[in-house]
């Protein structure tokens, strides 16, 4: 039998599933690993740690069956920076994608370099989280690791290249590095010179399916060849079968996405989205909160020392609060692009309960994914229907509330791992199981069930929205003066 691995590079672990041809699942497997933040919203992780999950995740996966697997692939956490020496060696742990410390960069490259020229060049504006601010921190406050590095990679990347030698990185998620002309899917040469980037320092570019070598023997998995895999957010749409001009895909994780898969490359008018390349080789536009079910998880387990998601809210009406909360514990990225704004709970009363202010957390990230789907709006896109995946996706609750701040039905599928799950289908494109990413989708990714909005709860969740709409404004200079 012909067997696929796909993994997920998370930020709270790495996942991964043992798939056959036809898409069911044999075996899962995950190992976790910390995320450190040495200073108010910064964000790290040793790249070494995410070799050894991988190392055990695929040992456990492959276990009795190594010479069945014939591919695997990997979609990632997008944007993180990891920086090799000369040997090859790691210099500094990987600065993550909701790492906040590049403010000056951020406003350097949008300001001096310019909006105009950098979407030009790459198709996007700079955001705090994207790589190419990052490589100017490192630039500017550690000149001795700058001065080191002969390797730039992402974090999915780094993984690929343990596995098999080969440096390589793919379209999706290399749009996320503000280094690549997304349009014509080559390295911008110029966004190289102003980031004091060599290009040889850069991987080769593969389209997510294609394959890019073997696993290295001492794996022992003998016939399995790497396919270039994918960023975390396309690998998720593919997963979720996410592949067909204007469909739609939110994303649960720690962070929280809105992926909207394009057959034609274009671009939002203010780039309040980013405008990626999607994984079956065509585009998408994509709006990112930097909270989603990790801000539930923060609420829950850090702050009410509990982990009955489901209890936290059961039975709550939906709507009726008058509690907000803003999610961003993480400063924010879409559509604010605001590294100093933080989460905020908002309209308690002496009476207010514990529920209320469950609820609202999970109504404060639907509201926030809202804020990305009226960018698309703007741009002529109407989203009448999306898929859900993540962890976040497990709560019947949260599905309900989104399908009804957004006026959208929501579907469920029968795999809720987006990434990992979309990684397998490019391993199985990749060593020709199926012609194309479209066709392996139409043939494994099965609808479960659906929620569509019901008229009374969307008025009142319109009401809402229009008042979570005025707080971010409301707040903004005392965020920065925080
Ligand atoms: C997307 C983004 C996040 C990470 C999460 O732009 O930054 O969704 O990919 O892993």
């Amino acid at each position: 039998m012909n067997l696929y691995i796909g993994l997920d590079l998370g930020t709270s672990g790495l996942k991964g599933l043992l798939v056959d041809a036809k898409g069911n699942i044999l075996k899962e497997s995950s190992a976790v690993y910390p995320v450190s933040y040495p200073k108010d919203g910064w964000s790290e992780q040793e790249p070494t740690d995410w070799l050894l999950a991988a190392k055990s995740v695929l040992k456990a996966l492959s276990e009795g069956a190594e010479e069945e697997i014939k591919g695997i692939s990997i979609g990632g956490q997008m944007h993180g920076l990891v920086i090799l020496d000369e040997n090859d060696e790691v210099i500094r742990p990987a600065i993550l994608w909701n790492d906040g410390r590049t403010q000056k960069q951020t406003d350097y490259l949008n300001e001096v370099v310019g909006r105009q020229k950098l979407s030009a060049l790459t198709a996007n504006v700079a955001f705090a989280g994207f790589t190419a601010p990052k490589i100017l921190w490192v630039k500017e406050n550690e000149p001795e690791n700058f001065a080191k590095i002969r390797k730039l990679m992402l974090p999915k990347d780094y993984l690929a290249y343990q596995l098999t030698g080969v440096f390589s990185t793919d379209y999706s998620d290399a749009s996320g590095m503000l280094l690549l002309d997304v349009q014509h899917k080559c390295w911008s040469k110029e966004m190289c010179e102003i980031c004091s980037v060599q290009e040889e320092w850069l991987p080769a570019l593969y389209e997510s399916y294609e394959a890019t070598g073997k696993v290295k023997a001492e794996y022992c998995l003998p016939n399995a060849v790497v396919t270039a895999g994918a960023g975390d957010n396309a690998a998720a749409a593919v997963g979720t079968g996410t592949v067909k001009n204007c469909s739609c895909n939110i994303s649960l994780g720690t962070s929280g996405t809105v992926f909207i898969s394009g057959d034609s490359f274009s671009v939002d008018e203010k780039n309040a989205l980013h405008a990626f390349a999607h994984a079956n080789g065509k585009w998408h536009l994509m709006g990112c909160i930097l909270s989603a079910a990790s801000a539930n998880k923060w609420w829950l387990e850090d702050i009410l020392n509990t982990d009955d998601y489901a209890g936290a809210v059961e039975g709550a009406p939906l709507g009726e609060s008058s509690v907000y909360f803003l999610p961003y514990l993480m400063g924010e990225r879409s559509p604010h692009n605001d590294v100093n704004a933080r989460g905020a709970f908002i309209g308690m009363r002496a009476n207010t309960t514990r529920q209320e202010m469950s609820l609202a957390v999970l109504e404060g990230v639907a509201f926030a994914l809202r804020d990305c789907v009226e960018v698309a709006k703007a741009n002529g896109i109407e989203v009448k229907k999306t898929a859900v995946c993540g962890g976040g996706a497990k709560s019947k609750t949260w599905k309900k509330i989104i399908a009804n701040v957004l006026n959208a039905e929501v579907v469920s599928l029968e795999t809720e791992q987006g990434p990992s799950f979309g990684a397998a289908i490019l391993a199985m494109v990749g060593t020709g199981e199926y012609a194309c990413v479209e066709q392996a989708c139409d043939a494994i990714v099965k609808e479960k069930s659906s929620v569509l909005p019901e008229e009374s709860l969307t008025e009142k969740y319109e009401k809402k929205y229009r008042i979570f709409q005025k707080l971010y404004p409301a707040l903004k200079q005392v965020f920065a003066e925080m």
